[in-house]
């Protein structure tokens, strides 16, 4: 056996141009004839959809702080063993649209709750798999609020109606997890054009895999 694919995962504040950036690696990849696997968490697990539906369902405002984070690292392990591992062992690139990092910001500093506190119950969820490396989008929360408001097709869920603060207070959160991981993590300033921050990433890309990551 070889060794596991390469892990890749993408964070960044709501309106941060994921999606976009999401298909520009992808493309990027097809490109160099590396086999890869798209996902996001629950990623069409039916067990993870089902505890992911809990959490975003918009009649649920008395849930508990605590209870979305265990739901959300609940729906991780779900997604990690039946996805994510099977391709990295087959030797399949994965990219993964969010990951722990979003429970360390949203649930631990957003919320509250710790981040180390949040990190302990995700060692639990995740084992000792963590990204190879991780694009974090970093976007001013009113640009990112500004570009969900012009996209009329997104579907407007519980958590992009929490105010501008929250956003500000997720965007100091990535900040702090960013500085525990300066070598997983490359930030990269997302409130460019979207095809400036897709040709950093190819370049970064380009170096990672000519140096085997
Ligand atoms: P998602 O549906 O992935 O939307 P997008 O990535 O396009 O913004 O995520 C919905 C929300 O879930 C988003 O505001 C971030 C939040 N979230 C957490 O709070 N914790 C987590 O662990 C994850 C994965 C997401």
């Amino acid at each position: 056996m070889g060794r596991d694919g390469f892990f890749i995962t993408l964070e960044g504040g709501d309106g941060s141009g994921k999606t976009t950036v999401l298909g520009r690696v992808a493309a990027y990849l097809q490109n160099r004839s590396m086999p890869y696997l798209i996902t996001r968490e629950p990623g069409g697990i039916e067990i993870a959809e089902k505890i992911r539906s809990i959490i975003l369902d918009p009649a649920h405002t008395a849930m508990d702080a605590r209870t979305e984070a265990l739901l959300y690292a609940a729906s991780r392990s779900q997604h990690l063993a039946e996805v994510v591992e099977p391709a990295l062992k087959k030797g399949l690139t994965v990219l993964c649209d969010r990951f722990v990092d979003s429970s360390l910001v949203y649930q631990g500093y957003a919320r509250g709750l710790g981040i180390d506190e949040v990190w302990a119950i995700n060692r639990f969820a995740i084992g000792n798999r963590m990204p190879d490396l991780t694009f974090y989008l970093d976007v001013d929360p009113e640009v990112g609020l500004a570009r969900i408001a012009a996209n009329q097709e997104r579907e407007v869920n519980r958590l992009d109606l929490e105010s501008l603060a929250f956003h500000q207070m997720v965007r100091e959160g990535y900040q702090l997890v960013v500085k525990s991981y300066p070598e997983r993590i490359v930030v990269l300033d997302a409130n460019r054009p979207i095809h400036m921050v897709e040709q950093d990433i190819v370049r970064i890309l380009e170096e990672r895999v000519l140096k085997g990551f």
